[in-house]
């Protein structure tokens, strides 16, 4: 039934398992000996941030933050604003920021900015995808899923138009869906 909305598959549920667990590994790696929070932006990241956060073997503290960025679309504006701010203080915590994709970069440059102001020991950005021919503002990435191109995708917490996030691959909506 959905399916037929989606041009083509990206990457397969069985492609995205394996990434995450190579993702969660690299992190496991890194943070080893240290308790480490994950924060998931909602609501793109968080089949993404289920996924991952069960793959990681170590200590580690949960919270979720939702921004809503202006623009019409499948594009977002540089004007983004806190809609649900997290419950946890993150002071002197070593966070890891888990998006679902970096796009512009509009969003994520402005939310690394407040959160970085909070002071914690130290912050990363983890996003399940990228796509960087779009990028206006420069963000740095730690931990990257996939590289894609310019293509509107949904599935696996993705959506258009609030719908799709719950395909179990990622794919590319037909540009008829959305009258592109
Ligand atoms: P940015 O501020 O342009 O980087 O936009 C980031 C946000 O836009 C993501 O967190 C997504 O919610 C949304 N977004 C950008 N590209 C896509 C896409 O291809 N599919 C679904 N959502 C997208
Ligand atoms: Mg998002």
């Amino acid at each position: 039934m959905l399916e037929q909305d989606i041009q083509e598959i990206l990457f397969t549920e069985e492609q995205l398992k394996t990434r995450v667990q190579e993702i969660a590994q690299e992190i496991q790696r890194d943070y080893e000996g240290k308790e480490i929070m994950l924060i998931s932006v909602l609501r793109g990241s968080f089949i993404f941030m289920a996924d991952l956060c069960r793959a990681i073997d170590l200590p580690c503290t949960l919270d979720f933050m939702s921004v809503s960025s202006y623009g019409s679309g499948t594009t977002s504006s540089g004007q983004v604003q806190i809609t649900k701010d997290l419950s946890e203080d993150i002071t002197g915590r070593h966070i890891i920021v888990v998006e679902d994709i970096l796009d512009s970069g509009n969003t994520l440059s402005y939310l690394l900015k407040i959160l970085e102001h909070r002071h914690p020991a130290s912050i990363r950005l983890c996003t399940l995808l990228d796509k960087p021919d779009r990028r206006v503002k420069p963000v740095k990435v730690h931990y990257s899923g996939f590289t894609i191109p310019d293509a509107f995708v949904v599935g696996y917490g993705l959506d258009y138009a609030e719908k799709y996030r719950n395909l179990p691959y990622i794919g590319i909506v037909k540009p008829e869906v959305y009258g592109g």
